[in-house]
Order: C-alpha cells, then sequence, then structure tokens
C-alpha cells in the first residue's frame, strides 16, 4: 500500500488488515485503534510512537497487560460518547484511525462509530476491517456528477464529518437510541 494521499481503506481479511496497519503506521503516529481484542493488531502497529487501543470486552482488558509498551488500554464501548471522552482526556492527536469491531458485525454500526470517531480525531488516515462495508463499495455506483471523485485532504469526511462536541453528542444519542429499539 502506498500511502502518499491519505486514505480511507477497506479490508475483511484479518491478514490484510495487519498488513494495511503495518503500511500506514508510520514513526511519530498515534494511533486509535478500536478493538485490539487479544493485540494481534496492537503489536502489528509497533513504528507508531503512541497507541490507543480500545476495547469493550474483559478478555481485552485481560490480554492488555500484555501489549506492547507504546499502548495504552481503554475499557469501554466505542459507540458510546463516555469512551470518546475518556480518549479525548488521553490525545486528541489521531494520524491512524483503525477499526476492527469484528469483520462480519453489521456494516451500519461500524460506519457510525468510524464518522463520529473520525470527524472528532480527524485522522490522517483510515482503516476499517469490515466485509458488509466492504461489499457495499463493491457493489455501489455513483450516479451523480455533483459529487467530487477526488479527496486529497484526509481520511475522514472532512466535508460532511461532524464538527463540535455538542453535535457529536446528539449523534451518539441518536446510535443509543437505536439499539435499545433493536
Ligand atoms: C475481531 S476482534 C478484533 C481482532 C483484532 N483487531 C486482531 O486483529 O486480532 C473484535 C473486537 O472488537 C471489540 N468490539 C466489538 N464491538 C465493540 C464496541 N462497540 N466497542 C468496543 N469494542 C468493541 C470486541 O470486544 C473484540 O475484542
Amino acid at each position: 500500500l502506498i500511502n502518499k494521499i491519505p486514505v480511507i481503506s477497506i479490508v475483511y481479511d484479518r491478514g490484510k488488515y495487519h498488513e494495511v496497519l503495518r503500511g500506514l503506521a508510520k514513526p511519530g503516529d498515534t494511533v486509535i485503534e478500536i478493538g485490539p481484542h487479544m493485540g494481534a493488531s496492537t503489536r502489528v502497529l509497533s513504528d507508531a510512537k503512541r497507541v490507543i487501543a480500545v476495547d469493550k470486552a474483559a478478555q481485552a482488558e485481560a490480554a492488555s497487560k500484555d501489549f506492547p509498551g507504546n499502548a495504552v488500554f481503554v475499557k469501554g464501548d466505542a459507540r458510546f460518547f463516555s469512551t470518546i471522552g475518556k480518549v479525548l482526556k488521553l490525545t486528541k492527536k489521531c494520524d491512524l484511525l483503525a477499526i476492527d469491531m469484528g469483520g462480519g458485525r453489521f456494516p451500519d454500526t461500524v460506519f457510525k462509530v468510524w464518522a463520529v470517531w473520525s470527524g472528532v480525531f480527524k485522522p490522517r488516515d483510515s482503516v476499517i476491517r469490515n466485509r458488509g462495508l466492504g461489499e457495499f463499495l463493491r457493489r455501489a455506483q455513483i450516479d451523480d456528477d455533483s459529487l467530487p471523485n477526488k479527496f486529497e485532504d484526509s481520511g475522514w469526511l472532512s466535508q460532511c464529518g461532524r464538527k463540535t462536541p455538542s453535535q457529536l453528542k446528539e449523534g451518539m444519542e441518536e446510535l443509543k437510541n437505536w439499539m435499545r429499539k433493536r
């Protein structure tokens, strides 16, 4: 993967996820990693200066004592604003946002988590491991020339990302209600 311009990379295969992460993480980078689980993907990020690894599972928390020295573990659910709040206390800077909430996970949840976290942290690059998002992109076509086809600014939706934490909070509330209804 040649990282000349910032990217939003979508993968499904776990090995590919690790390969893309390894290629994108630069020395000096701060990485926010959602879903480290046992830390296999965290270990791949050894070139980064700092990794904030966020997971809601007790198993991940227990495994985090063996995570590499550049990693800090944050226990929390990535769907909730309170978890973003915990991470904001540790860093405002994020060069790479890596999301693996389970490759087969519903793409709507994963996309929303990516949209919200990238809107707050404005990463240079993003990597998302999710099959549904990959299939959607493979199947979809854009039939509207008013939409630009080149975005050279960054690995987040700078044109339509959320701008302020208060709007973000509303967004997360909306998601919470939606989760409850299911
Ligand atoms: C497939 S595992 C990650 C594997 C790991 N990235 C690797 O490459 O070895 C998915 C992880 O996402 C975590 N996860 C799923 N939903 C989450 C959420 N809403 N908030 C935080 N972590 C979540 C799970 O607890 C699990 O540890």
